[in-house]
């Protein structure tokens, strides 16, 4: 099988890419990615020799590539996107352009050439539970909050739309929040761990007390696996976390602890605006069709999580040089 994975470069998808050659290493693998802030090939330099992996960089917009590459593979796994609901709150334009438009791209192509397709959603796009509410599952009504999840709550009603007019072959995933390696220190926990480790305190927004359902990210990609394999064409499948709903700042607290530091290092800093209070996800539908659930619990994936930062001082270094320095300045000195 030739598989085109889009976003590749990035966090889950360079996890992804690491995790499908292992696992299905006859397949030949296309990373299709632009090498925004968050994409870094580095994150694949293990396998970036390997005869059945090839890079191209590119923008999912381009449709000239775009149709090109997805008439030559034969199924598409689509991470690309940009990601981080800060930053669309400073700027949403780039949010609306590759996650709208470029999936409309990937869809045209897909369309063309009769390719399957599927497409990495966010819980996200249910906005947000009370404490106390059920989980989002599969019938969840959409109500995104940010200008991220509105991205992508619209990418979803897209590739579904796709699949009723034109009958484009198509699944789709919702899954909580990810972390694991190569996860770009922007994000909570691999920014609060590398924070700790130089010495530096960590920004917990508002009071702390909003929940997040963490799930490791080989659980997820193996999760992506199984509905490649066994989803049913046109379903959606939620993949969520081991055990792991927790508020900011205990999740801080553990890392503080895992760290060896003490609570004189959280620092309460301005809320973000429209700050979604909690996230849960129902994987009931994937355990019963696809036999799929998390295998990771959130003190074990930390801890991996953990030993991989140190190990990578020098890959967290960089991301954290040059461009990085001027978003973290204008974002937290708001
Ligand atoms: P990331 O920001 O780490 O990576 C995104 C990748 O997409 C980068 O390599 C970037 O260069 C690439 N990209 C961005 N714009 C592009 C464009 N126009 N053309 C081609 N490539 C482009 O993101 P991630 O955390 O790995 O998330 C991957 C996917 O998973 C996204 O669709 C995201 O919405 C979804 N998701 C993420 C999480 C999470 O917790 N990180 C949870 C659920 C779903
Ligand atoms: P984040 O990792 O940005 O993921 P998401 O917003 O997609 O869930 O944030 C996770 C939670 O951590 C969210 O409630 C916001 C909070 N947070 C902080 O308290 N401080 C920070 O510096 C960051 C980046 C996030």
């Amino acid at each position: 099988m030739k598989l085109l994975v889009t976003g590749g470069a990035g966090f889950i998808g360079s996890n992804f890419i690491r995790y499908w050659m292992r696992e299905h290493s006859q397949d030949e693998i296309v990373n299709f990615d632009l090498l925004t802030y968050a994409g870094n090939l580095e994150n694949l330099k293990d396998v970036a020799d390997n005869k059945n992996y090839t890079f191209v960089k590119g923008d999912i917009c381009d449709r000239d590539l775009v149709f090109n590459l997805i008439r030559d593979n034969d199924v598409v796994v689509h991470f690309a996107a940009e990601s981080h609901v800060d930053r669309s709150i400073m700027d949403p334009s780039s949010f609306i352009r590759t996650n709208v438009l470029g999936t409309q791209t990937i869809l045209d192509a897909v369309r063309e050439y009769k390719k399957r397709l599927h497409h990495i959603s966010t819980d996200e796009v249910f906005g947000a539970l009370r404490p106390g509410e059920p989980a989002f599952n599969e019938q969840t009504r959409y109500a995104p909050r940010s200008p991220y999840s509105a991205s992508k709550a619209a990418s979803d009603h897209l590739v579904c739309s796709y699949h009723t007019t034109y009958g484009i072959e198509m699944t789709i995933s919702n899954c909580s929040n990810n972390y694991g390696p190569y996860h770009f220190p922007e994000k909570i926990i691999p920014l609060f761990i590398s924070n700790l480790m130089e010495g530096k305190k960590v920004p917990v927004y508002g009071d702390g007390q909003q929940m997040r359902d963490w799930i490791y990210v080989e659980d997820h990609n193996r999760g992506v696996d199984m509905i490649l394999q066994k989803g049913k064409i046109g379903e959606t499948y939620c993949l969520g976390g081991k055990d792991a709903e927790i508020t900011n700042l205990e999740l801080t607290k553990k890392l503080i602890e895992l760290l060896g530091r003490d609570e004189s290092y959280i620092e309460y800093v301005k809320d973000r605006p429209g700050h979604d209070r909690r996230y849960a996800i129902d994987y009931t539908k994937a355990k019963k069709e696809l036999g799929w659930e998390p295998l990771i619990d959130l003190d074990e994936g930390l801890r991996m999580t953990i030993d991989w930062y140190k190990n990578n001082q020098e890959w967290v270094g960089r991301c954290k040089s040059g461009a990085y320095q001027e978003y973290y300045e204008e974002w937290y000195g708001r």
